[in-house]
């Protein structure tokens, strides 16, 4: 049975082909890189018209990678949530309509749990129940994932995201956009110990993340207190030390809030997608915690981490239940859980 999927979510128009047994046959990814770069962010009216432009070549290239035609699709898959309106809009619709002229079912997933999906498809076994850490450039969110899809949220950002942090610090310091890879590579040559930022809420009994303060702290750190502005930094070890102590706060909230997450359920798994879970620092810094705390750690490949449309394969466990999607299916900019926000009790 051949599902394609598409995602058009935000800045990537991406079309997969893959079967119910989650072997990915094709997995095609047109950036809108080039476009969005010189605005130094993601522009939603920008992203949809390109989505329109791209995706049927990118459906076309997609069968021919997995050597089939539309023929042998059994099932479409859409992400229809979350995302910018106008950019899930029209995956949504090129989805509705080829599933109506292929007279095959038509399935909704979300973007959020086919995040946590993607370590799934990774792992080669069932990793549910577990901790499911979603860290990308909208979304720092911790869940109880119960199922592929009961999720029942334990905490989220009050703030900026954690890709959202890396990409305004990367504006900050003049390393260009998307700002975590930049960010990562500037680190590499600095001391994550020149500058003590904030770690916000890690002491605290809760499941909640900031990033706006740390982001701050940054700016502060580079142009003076209660100075915004400033000239940007040129290459050099200063530059370098404020990626690298900015990089390892963000790594140890995570780290820590994960740690906290895994006691508080009493779960022994944790599973981590996203955009930043594609960090290197991140990746070390979890594995180290996972061993100490004795939980296992599934994250995914890095292609398998920023955004694609194989992680849509989450479909597959919703075409087992026979949840077809309506022909009136919308796209939904926000996300809300199924099992909504859980209260967790016990110690950290
Ligand atoms: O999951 P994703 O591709 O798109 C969203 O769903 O948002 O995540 C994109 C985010 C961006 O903010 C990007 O800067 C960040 O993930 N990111 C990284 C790295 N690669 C991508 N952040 C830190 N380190 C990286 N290596
Ligand atoms: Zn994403």
């Amino acid at each position: 049975m051949n599902f394609l999927a598409i995602e058009t979510s935000c800045d990537e128009t991406a079309v997969a082909v893959f079967t119910e047994r989650l072997e990915v046959f094709s997995s095609v990814i047109a950036s809108q890189f080039d476009l969005h770069t010189r605005f130094g962010g993601v522009v939603p009216e920008v992203a949809a018209r390109a989505h329109v432009q791209r995706l049927l070549p990118t459906l076309d290239e997609a069968l021919k990678r997995a050597n089939l035609t539309l023929a042998d699709i059994g099932c479409i898959a859409v992400l229809n949530t979350p995302g910018l309106v106008g950019a899930l809009l029209v995956g949504v619709s090129a989805a509705k309509m080829l599933a109506l002229a292929l007279d095959v079912p038509l399935v909704s997933a979300n973007h959020i749990e086919s995040h946590i999906f993607a370590a799934r498809m990774a792992a080669d076994r069932d990793i549910f129940p577990c901790v499911g850490l979603v860290v990308s450039g909208g979304h720092t969110s911790l869940f109880h994932c119960a199922s592929a899809l009961d999720f029942t949220l334990l905490g989220a950002t009050i703030d900026d995201a954690a890709g959202e942090a890396f990409d305004k610090v990367a504006a900050i310091l003049g390393l260009g956009f998307p700002g975590g890879p930049a960010v990562e590579k500037e680190a590499a040559v600095g001391n994550p110990k020149a500058h003590a930022f904030p770690r916000s809420f890690v002491h605290l009994d809760r499941l909640d993340f900031s990033f706006s303060g740390l982001k701050t702290a940054v700016l502060y750190a580079l142009h003076g207190v209660g100075k915004a502005q400033g000239p940007l930094p040129g290459p050099g070890q200063r530059r370098a030390d404020l990626a690298a102590s900015f990089q390892a706060a963000v790594v140890d909230v995570l780290a820590v809030k994960c740690k906290q997450a895994l006691r508080k359920t009493g779960l022994k798994r944790l599973a981590v997608g996203g955009g930043v879970a594609a960090n290197k620092a991140l990746r070390a810094a979890l594995a180290a915690m996972a061993l100490k705390e004795g939980a296992e750690l599934f994250v995914p490949p890095l292609t398998l981490c920023t955004d694609n449309a194989a992680m849509a394969a989450v479909a597959v466990e919703k075409w087992r239940r026979q949840e077809w999607a309506p022909v009136d299916l919308d796209a939904e900019p926000t996300y809300q859980p199924r099992g909504g926000r859980e209260k967790v009790q016990g110690r950290l």
